[in-house]
């Protein structure tokens, strides 16, 4: 059956008062056939692929099964078809040896860097290729971050759409362009971890996933639109998600996958499904869904919603033929296009680490075992690892050092880890995750195995020897919070260190938006005694610092997730090696009570339930989180969204706007064209460009980070429209005293809302305002446009 209608009820209300019945998930039929637009040559060749097959073929073509990697598609070898291999993650080949641990997600966003984002998919891929797997699992833009207690949004980008957008799309680019496929997650509304799947209660019914409940324009405007970024740069694949979407399960929901996914988006790939987020056969794949992993239900190796119910249902006349040959057609048009039939096989390793349900049901190639892929990749991870540390303050520029005779390092984050080098299992499912070792990386799927780690006591040891400065340090934070436990370490040290770390993994959410493991008291204890006390942290995630206006913390650095030259990339901004350049991708509010407006949904109530449809998350925020929520109640927070400082200074001068195309001619609404991947091409057509010049005022060069909020018009009998949002950035380096003009363009999407009466992307008529700065609250230069006329 179709998880249709499961709930409807009263009127809740948004933000602002407009009232919002999140209703049901309407249906959408049939499912729309590729036609591989943009990939014609490799469409053509999976057309006759797909007319080569039998239809067990077909059935086993589109459902995962036992294999040497995470997912696995068998081989065919009367076609000289060798399988499909699929492995985790967006930050890491996972679970491979040999391989590297790239900067996660969140350090990507706040390095506002495109080049660095597109090279670290690029040389992430690489890695993929060397091992045999065809698919990476990645990239997140799905959390997006409504929640800062999300258990997985660091591996995904930024709770602004615009950056996780540009993130998502040049990660997209720089790994198909090494030849792998990339597989963007997890579709959509995938919010929390909380029941993001169901479960046997106490009374043996099954309790449903938890329901994101988003109304239309807030879908559009947040949560598909860094998907249609995605589309757009081409994604072979889309991950369904776990959750449910007014009631209906992310996997087979044809108002997402067939609507919003295959019709409005124009999306040409295939749709696979989280692993055991499949809950039907025909009704899956009906509403849109188009390969089931892992594929095996059941704890049978046999059994699958998809596999033989595809083969008897063809059969039996419930499934129309003509939609798997679409189904296959859509994972073969991405494979022949990325020349995937002449590919590495898969390490020889692989059975050893994916053990799961042997014996293999079909055959698969195996290559070397081992294989060394990490090439130089090191150095861009040392690069990106940096690029993502936000300097967030910095009294009388105590940063960057010179050469301090004495320095202390503190917290349990500073060292080496001692509970082993891949996250995942035991030790790491605790709220705070492994007590000892700092955290280069979070847990869960989204991890990486480690072949080594730099910590930041190694590389600080390092560099204090070059400088004949000395090192002592206590990593027991208990410890530290004892009175007198600093005595150990006189004279006290002209600069202290405090690294803290926050733990984050799939599977559950964050308990504390603070730093683990007593980070505040030991930050105050270290700052009792040390007037010049810097603090980094390591987070899987934004972090409230009730110690950040402590005086004697004069330095705080948030240095995200950076990867395994975590203590390169640290040391190399304490001493001025990198200017920092990071900037904040989320806002750090000054209570974590002022995160309040979009909490988890969860409560002991829920956890005790016996409704089955008891879990529903209503999104009443609509489109205001994280500043978006800040700006529109004018509320003060700590350090807000897009900043960050640096060791020079910046300023910005002469802002330009001016049309692309003649004012006259710009309509509200776009042309009715075909529509391609990404949407309707004429959204993405640039309709205005604006100008700034930055200069480098300071005395060092520097890397600057100029971006462009606009201020669009409110919406009558519509959710509120955010005061400010981001629709451009650019990351530049200047010289001391040099200047460059910076250009944004502004595309029709950029300018327009979603019309949930129309269906439709409009430019409202008013006055947009443009407002130009350094960060969120930092504007420098403002001015306005009107691009349609009132009345
Ligand atoms: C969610 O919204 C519906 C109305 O669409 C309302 O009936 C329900 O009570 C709300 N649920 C919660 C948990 O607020
Ligand atoms: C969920 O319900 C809301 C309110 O009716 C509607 O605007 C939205 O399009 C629905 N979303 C889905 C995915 O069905
Ligand atoms: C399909 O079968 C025909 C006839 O056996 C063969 O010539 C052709 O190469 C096959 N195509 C594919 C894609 O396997
Ligand atoms: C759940 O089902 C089992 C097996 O049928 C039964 O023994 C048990 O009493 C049931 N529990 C409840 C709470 O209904
Ligand atoms: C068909 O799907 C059902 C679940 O709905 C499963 O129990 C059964 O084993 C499947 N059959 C095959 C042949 O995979
Ligand atoms: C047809 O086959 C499917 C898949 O096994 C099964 O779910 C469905 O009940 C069958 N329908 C009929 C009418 O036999
Ligand atoms: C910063 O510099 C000012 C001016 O020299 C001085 O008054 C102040 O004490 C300094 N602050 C710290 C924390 O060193
Ligand atoms: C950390 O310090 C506390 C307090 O002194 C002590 O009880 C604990 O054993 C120490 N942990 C380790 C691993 O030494
Ligand atoms: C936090 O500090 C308190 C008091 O010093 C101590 O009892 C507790 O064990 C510490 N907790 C952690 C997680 O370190
Ligand atoms: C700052 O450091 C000085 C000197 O060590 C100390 O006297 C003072 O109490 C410290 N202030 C705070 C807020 O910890
Ligand atoms: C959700 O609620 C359950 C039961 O109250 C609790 O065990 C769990 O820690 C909660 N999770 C979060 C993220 O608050
Ligand atoms: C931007 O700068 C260039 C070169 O200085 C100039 O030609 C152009 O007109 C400016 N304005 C806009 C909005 O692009």
């Amino acid at each position: 059956m179709l998880f249709l209608a499961l709930w409807s009820g009263l009127l809740a209300l948004t933000a602002q008062g407009v009232a919002q019945d999140y209703g049901t998930s309407p249906p959408v039929y049939p499912s729309p056939p590729t036609a591989g637009i943009g990939w014609d040559a490799a469409f053509a060749q999976a057309e006759a692929f797909v007319s080569n097959l039998t239809l067990e073929e077909k059935a086993q073509m589109v459902t995962g099964t036992t294999g040497p990697c995470v997912g696995n598609i068998g081989g065919i070898p009367r076609v000289g078809f060798e399988g499909i291999c699929m492995q985790d993650g967006p930050l890491a080949i996972r679970q491979a040896t040999y391989a590297s641990v790239f900067s996660a997600g969140l350090t990507a966003a706040a390095s506002w860097d495109r080049g660095l984002i597109f090279t670290r998919g690029l040389y992430m891929a690489a890695e993929f290729k060397g091992k045999g797997s065809h698919v990476a699992l990645g990239p997140v833009v799905g959390p997006l971050g409504r929640s800062g207690y999300g258990g997985r949004g660091w591996e995904g980008f930024s709770p602004d759409p615009y950056l996780t957008g540009v993130a998502a799309e040049q990660t997209i680019w720089g790994m198909q362009q090494a030849g792998v496929q990339t597989s963007l997650k997890h579709y959509i509304g995938n919010e929390q971890e909380t029941q993001r799947n169901p479960d046997l209660s106490i009374s043996n019914t099954t309790i449903e996933a938890v329901s994101s409940n988003i109304d239309d324009r807030t879908m559009h405007e947040l949560y598909l639109w860094p998907f249609a970024n995605g589309v757009r740069a081409g994604t072979a694949s889309i991950m369904c998600s776990y959750n449910r979407l007014n009631g209906s399960y992310g996997c087979q929901n044809s108002k997402t996958l067939n609507g919003l996914l295959k019709t409005e988006l124009g999306f040409q790939g295939y749709v696979v499904s989280d692993w055991q987020a499949t809950h039907a056969g025909v009704d899956a794949i009906n509403a849109g869904l188009d390969m089931d992993m892992p594929g095996p239900v059941g704890g049978s190796q046999n059994a699958s919603f998809f596999g033989g119910n595809v083969t008897q249902a063809v059969n039996n006349g419930t499934l129309n033929q003509d939609r798997v040959d679409d189904m296959v057609r859509r994972i073969m048009t991405p494979y022949f296009h990325l020349k995937q039939n002449e590919y590495p096989p898969i390490d020889g390793y692989e059975p050893t680490l994916n053990s799961r349900y042997p014996p293999y049901q079909y055959p698969f190639t195996l290559g070397a075992s081992n294989v060394d892929v990490r090439d130089n990749h090191a150095q861009s991870i040392r690069e990106l690892g940096a690029a993502g540390t936000v300097l967030l303050k910095n009294t009388n520029n105590t940063l960057p050092l010179k050469a301090p005779r004495t320095i202390g390092v503190f917290g349990n984050d500073a060292g080496d880890v001692v509970d082993g080098l891949y996250f995942s299992g035991a030790p790491f499912q605790q709220p705070q995750g492994y007590e000892y070792g700092t955290l280069p990386v979070a847990g869960g799927s989204g991890t990486g195995r480690l072949s080594y780690l730099v910590t930041p006591l190694d590389a600080i040891k390092a560099r204090a020897a070059r400088d004949g400065s000395l090192v002592r340090y206590i990593l027991n934070n208990t410890l530290t919070t004892q009175p007198g436990a600093l005595r150990t370490i006189a004279p006290v040290p002209e600069v202290c260190f405090v690294f803290l770390k926050s733990w984050a993994s799939e599977g559950s959410d964050r308990v504390s938006l603070e730093a683990n493991w007593n980070s505040t008291a030991v930050v105050n204890a270290v700052a009792a005694t040390c007037k010049n006390t810097i603090v980094i942290t390591h987070s899987a995630g934004l972090n409230v610092m009730p110690w950040a206006n402590n005086p004697n913390v004069t330095a705080i650095l948030a240095a995200h997730l950076p990867g395994q030259e975590s203590g390169n990339s640290i040391v190399d901004v304490l001493y001025g090696v990198v200017n920092p350049s990071g900037k904040l991708p989320y806002t750090i509010a000054l209570n974590e009570s002022d995160y309040r407006f979009a909490d988890i949904t969860n409560s002991t109530e829920l956890q005790q339930t016996e409704d089955p449809n008891a879990w529903q998350s209503n999104f009443t925020e609509a489109l205001l989180i994280d500043y978006r929520h800040f700006d529109y109640y004018n509320q003060s927070v700590l350090y807000e969204f897009g900043f960050g400082l640096s060791y020079t200074t910046f300023d910005m001068s002469t802002l330009d706007i001016e049309p692309a195309v003649p004012s006259l001619e710009i309509s509200p609404l776009p042309d009715a064209v075909p529509i391609v991947p990404g949407g309707n091409p004429t959204l993405w057509q640039v309709l205005y460009t604006v100008n700034i010049t930055v200069t480098n005022t300071g005395d060092v060069a520097g890397a600057s980070v100029p971006q462009v909020y606009l201020a669009l018009p409110q919406i009558a009998n519509s959710v509120p429209t955010p005061k400010n949002v981001l629709r451009g950035f650019d990351k530049i380096t200047l010289q001391p005293g040099q200047s460059q003009t910076v250009n944004f363009p502004l595309t029709r999407r950029d300018l327009s809302y979603w019309d949930v009466n129309m269906q439709e992307w409009v430019i409202a008529s008013g006055t947009v305002g443009v407002n130009v700065g350094f960060s969120s609250r930092d504007i420098r230069l403002t001015d306005q446009f009107v691009v349609v006329q009132e009345g």
